[in-house]
């Protein structure tokens, strides 16, 4: 038997004996996350500008389950000592936040930057390392200033550029101090949610043509962060850059054929239409994607396929400019093929022609999407090890849906199966995963769903106007993995009432 082998059946051995003692490696990092829009607040505090989730929510409140905004959400525009408190007291290693693009540049062009805004950054970074937290910062985490969708948002290639001359301005100013940058957060959301589906702002619906020219741009824009950060920034202030991704596990609905290779499409074509160009050897989109679109594109007598090229030389340039890749991961889905006519509409989805369903068995939470499958996150480490030879991964987001309980078992139990399934992708099958970041820090604006769901560690009174701050159960049981480095076996012991 190979040494490597023996070793791997020594742990699972015991695992088998001490369950869910065995620790996380020492160098492993803890977080939690949060997003500007979300918890900030003032937002048109001193000289502030407008941003896609501001305009939405104010032109059509009713678009929110709630009919409510981030105009105040957590109030963490004047409350961030609070939260660095909070944060402190959890004993993270790392904050991910993300700056607010508006806040710092009004218009979204470099040509004014706005004092207050650097100043509000430029507080919040000292006082978490003041307190031994590295900050981790998300330049783009949804909330593109106004006037930048007004000349049409991503899918304009120039906003590559623009997205560029922030990220530059945000190294300059930061860099110093911040050591761990992610360009976007979620491009299948921005691309998907706000550019096909109409689900986010700004709530566009060009699916199969609007999200594709999205990503272009999009992948082109991270791209441009990487090698300028590369260029001008790493070599003195020697931090790393990468770009989070998030997906779902596809597991195949039945072991036929055809829901195999459907399920393996999925994950090609939603994580793997990100991920490819730049985490892959070859680089551009993957193969099947370019094929399916451009042949479905054909018989639908479009001139040229409607997923755009990328150039020879752009495909080097995205191919490879990463340090890390990032992670977030919610949930699974079962995977069916789906045979959908070629006269059908054009949509991502018929590009795809898969059906997606969860199983009823699977435990639930208050998102209709977000099912309890930790097996789900093993599998979807496994897939990226053996996709983009093992990367170093962050997890960036990881958490759990419910109606704000201060005794939140659905979420203790919920970190409890998703850490012990992370913990085996590292120890058992030797995934390269660095650091953990549970989503979220406290309640916040859950988008189109207001205040009606929750995902914080603190519950958060948003009718208090002091946005009163109170630890969950889940804060406690967190505090204590991230202590002890281990997974608490008993629920019961952390009730907080
Ligand atoms: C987003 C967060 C969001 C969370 C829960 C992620 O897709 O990055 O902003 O709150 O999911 O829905």
């Amino acid at each position: 038997m190979e040494m490597s082998h023996l070793i791997s059946l020594l742990i699972l051995l015991s695992f088998e004996t001490f369950g869910d003692s065995l620790r996380f490696p020492k160098n492993f990092k803890f977080g939690v996350a949060t997003a500007s829009y979300q918890i900030e607040g003032g937002w048109n505090a001193s000289g502030k500008g407008e941003n896609i989730w501001d305009r939405l929510t104010h032109e059509h409140p009713d678009w929110v389950k709630d009919h409510q905004n981030g105009d105040v959400a957590c109030d963490s525009y004047h409350l961030w000592k609070q939260d660095v408190e909070m944060l402190k007291y959890l004993n993270v290693t790392f904050y991910r936040f993300s700056l607010s693009w508006s806040r710092i540049l009004p218009s979204g062009f470099s040509n004014y930057i706005n004092p207050d805004g650097v100043r509000y950054y430029n507080d919040l970074i000292n006082e978490l390392l003041k307190n031994g937290i590295e900050p981790m910062v998300t330049l783009y985490h949804w909330d593109l200033p106004q006037p930048l969708q007004e000349v049409g948002g991503w899918p304009n290639p120039l906003l590559a550029k623009y997205f560029e001359d922030y990220a530059k301005i945000a190294f300059e100013l930061f860099g110093d101090r911040v050591k761990t940058w992610i360009t976007f957060n979620e491009p299948p959301e921005v691309c998907e949610s706000g550019y096909a589906e109409g689900a986010n702002a700004p709530c566009y619906k060009s699916s199969g043509i609007g999200d594709y020219m999205c990503g272009k741009t999009l992948l082109l824009a991270h791209a441009r962060a990487y090698h300028i950060y590369d260029k001008l920034y790493r070599p003195k202030q020697k931090g790393k850059v990468g770009i989070t991704i998030d997906a779902i596990w596809a597991e195949p609905k039945t072991n036929r054929i055809k829901d195999i290779k459907a399920a393996e499409r999925q994950m090609q074509m939603d994580l793997g239409w990100w991920a490819h160009p730049i985490f892959s050897k070859s680089g551009d989109y993957p193969e099947i994607m370019k094929n399916r679109i451009g042949n479905l594109s054909k018989a639908e007598n479009f001139s040229s396929s409607r997923l755009p090229q990328f150039t020879e030389n752009e495909i080097r340039f995205i191919q490879g400019s990463f340090d890390f890749f990032g992670l977030n991961h919610y949930s699974s889905w079962l995977v069916s093929d789906l045979k959908i006519p070629v006269n059908a509409p054009v949509s991502h989805w018929k590009d795809v022609s898969v059906l997606m369903q969860q199983d009823p068995k699977w435990k639930p939470s208050a998102a209709t999407w977000l099912k309890v499958v930790p097996w789900g996150l093993r599998k979807l480490l496994n897939w990226i090890k053996k996709e983009y030879n093992n990367p170093p991964v962050y997890i960036t987001e990881n958490g759990f849906a419910d109606f704000g309980e201060l005794n939140d078992f659905g979420r203790l139990d919920y970190l409890k199966g998703y850490l012990n399934a992370l913990l085996k992708a590292i120890l058992l099958d030797g995934c390269n995963v660095k650091a953990y970041t549970c989503w979220s820090l406290m309640d916040n604006m859950e988008w189109r769903d207001g205040y009606t769901l929750k995902f914080g560690l603190y519950y958060v009174n948003f009718t208090n106007p002091k946005r009163t701050r109170t630890e969950k159960a889940s804060a406690e049981f967190y505090k204590t993995i991230i202590e002890t480095r281990t997974i608490l076996e008993d629920l019961e012991q952390v009730i907080v009432l």
